[in-house]
């Protein structure tokens, strides 16, 4: 599926759309440029989903856990960002290999290509977004 939002609205939306499709145990990897929209499509995503927390770039963090209280089967978003990272040494010190693919999680993960060791064998959806202008952007999921 590919489609062109016109605001960061619309790209939310299309996060949206994608988790109410998502199975339990899916890993979701971001493609995109600086500033693409990729924590953007995440808000979406974890609204859709039913996180409470705010959404916030785990840019320093590298990972965020979030809860979702009243999903029947998806009931944690993790959330990744490698941008600040060499490779997954840092974040299999953290734990990451206690969610990536398991039941009841999903994950979502921004520069997913600085851990594809990590991820293979593993039910991937690809989200590429592409900057089109200013406030145009395309976004392919597949
Ligand atoms: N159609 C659009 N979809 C998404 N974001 C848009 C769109 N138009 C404009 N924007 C703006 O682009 C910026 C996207 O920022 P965001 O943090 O989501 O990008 P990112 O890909 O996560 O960046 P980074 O690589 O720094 O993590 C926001 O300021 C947002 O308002
Ligand atoms: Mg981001």
């Amino acid at each position: 599926m590919k489609k062109t939002t016109r605001s960061s609205e619309e790209t939310k939306q299309l996060g949206r759309s994608l988790a109410a499709k998502l199975e339990s145990g899916t890993i979701v990897c971001l493609h995109g440029d600086l500033g693409a929209g990729k924590t953007t499509f995440v808000k979406g995503l974890a609204e859709g989903l039913g996180v409470k927390e705010e959404i916030t770039s785990p840019t320093f963090t590298l990972m965020n856990v979030h809860p979702i209280p009243h999903h029947t089967a998806i009931k944690t978003l993790v959330h990744i960002d490698t941008y600040r990272l060499k490779d997954e040494h840092a974040l299999v010190t953290i734990g990451v290999e206690d969610y990536l693919g398991q039941p009841g999680i999903v994950t979502i993960i921004e520069w997913p290509e600085k851990i594809l060791g990590l991820l293979q064998n593993k039910k991937i959806t690809n989200v590429t977004i592409g900057h089109v202008d200013d406030t145009g952007r395309t976004i392919s999921i597949d």
